[in-house]
């Protein structure tokens, strides 16, 4: 008697369904558990003839252990699934995964961020300065005179209060240098006025580099864009010489480019550096035999540079007599067009996925 339920008990704990809680519950309660069946095969222990008595309990026990085992492999495997099911039982877990949609940088940002590695090395900290500036900070501290064309509405975009007046200044510590007239605002059309800037606020010798974005009233063409991006430097300490220049935009290009790269510079006029250059590099997309992009020159032009003429100290109240420094200004998006070879400066804004895909991924 006793056997046979011990034998049909046996058959029952190892074949019972252990698939989802609530079996697993049932399990539990029916065979481990004060009120159940091994529990009421134990009680019925004391009827067992007392020779028997020992092996019968034994049985008991090693039953008793395996319903255990069982229960707590079931269960441990139901808390593993637990962990990885989603939220939602209807998932579906055939459906094709979504691929990761990663990104690329942008050539421009690229070409930035090289520029001033290569700036940073020999000692160019970088400084930023507003988009929207006041006329001192864009002309007249860089010594443009009061009727320079650039002035002109035709060049420079200029910005409105709301009240319909150009904006004043108020906030502003130009307005020292200025009449009590307020000046006119506008979106800078260079980064020249970021050294107006460092050089009015920060202790000597000055060594920096600015890029930012332009602006300036052109047509939009593949040769010329209403907004671009230059990279600023400025250099001023005691005793600094038209061969420092030299030397560092010799070092930045050969960085940049390569050492087989020839650099020219070219007489040439800003009215805040006395003298001016234009720097040349050996064009990049025929190696200097004569193309369409270099007007068959065989060189293309990145940047303006010069010593910082001596009224733009004294406008930024840093004595000439005392110090000297050298400056240049380059274009990102003209050095960008020549290292990937692009043709069309509208690419750099249209974000065509097909022409930004091309480049370094995140
Ligand atoms: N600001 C000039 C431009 O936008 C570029 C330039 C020329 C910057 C000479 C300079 C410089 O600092 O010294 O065309």
């Amino acid at each position: 008697m006793m056997q046979e339920s011990i034998a049909a008990l046996t058959a029952e704990i190892t074949t019972a369904e252990l698939n989802n809680p609530a079996e697993l519950d049932a399990f539990r309660i029916s065979y481990l558990g004060r009120k159940g069946r091994l529990a009421d095969l134990f009680d019925q222990l004391k009827t067992v003839p007392a020779e028997d008595k020992r092996a019968v309990g034994q049985q008991l026990n090693a039953l008793k252990q395996q319903a255990q085992a069982r229960f707590d492999e079931a269960q441990q495997a139901a808390e593993a699934t637990a962990d990885n099911a989603p939220a939602n039982p209807d998932f579906d877990y055939t459906l094709p995964p979504v691929p990761n949609a990663l990104g690329t940088r942008h050539p421009l940002s690229l070409v930035r961020e090289e520029m001033l590695r290569i700036f940073g090395r020999i000692g160019f900290a970088v400084a930023e300065g507003p988009e929207i500036e006041d006329d001192w900070h864009n002309f007249t501290a860089l010594n443009f005179p009061e009727n320079h064309p650039a002035r002109d509405m035709q060049d420079t975009f200029f910005v409105e209060s709301r009240t319909g007046g150009m904006v004043d200044s108020a906030d502003d510590n130009s307005q020292t240098h200025q009449s009590t007239n307020p000046q006119p605002h506008l979106l800078r059309t260079h980064t020249s006025t970021v050294q107006v800037r460092v050089m009015e606020t920060e202790p000597l010798p000055i060594r920096r580099v600015m890029p930012g974005r332009v602006f300036r009233n052109e047509a939009i063409s593949a040769r010329a864009h209403m907004m671009f991006h230059q990279v600023e430097g400025i250099f001023i300490d005691e005793g600094v010489s038209f061969a420092d220049l030299k030397q560092t935009v010799y070092y930045f290009v050969q960085e940049l480019f390569g050492a087989d790269i020839n650099i020219r510079f070219r007489p040439s006029f800003f009215p805040f550096t006395e003298p001016s250059a234009e720097i040349d590099i050996t064009c990049l997309i025929c190696k200097g035999a004569g193309c369409n992009i270099c007007k068959y020159s065989g060189w293309v032009e990145i940047g303006g540079c010069g010593m910082v003429d001596p009224a733009v100290l004294e406008n930024a109240k840093i004595d000439p007599e005392k110090y000297s420094g050298y400056a240049w200004g380059m274009g990102i998006e003209r050095i960008a067009m020549l290292k990937y070879q692009i043709k069309d400066l509208r690419l750099f804004t249209e974000n065509d996925m097909r022409f930004l895909r091309q480049f370094e991924a995140l």
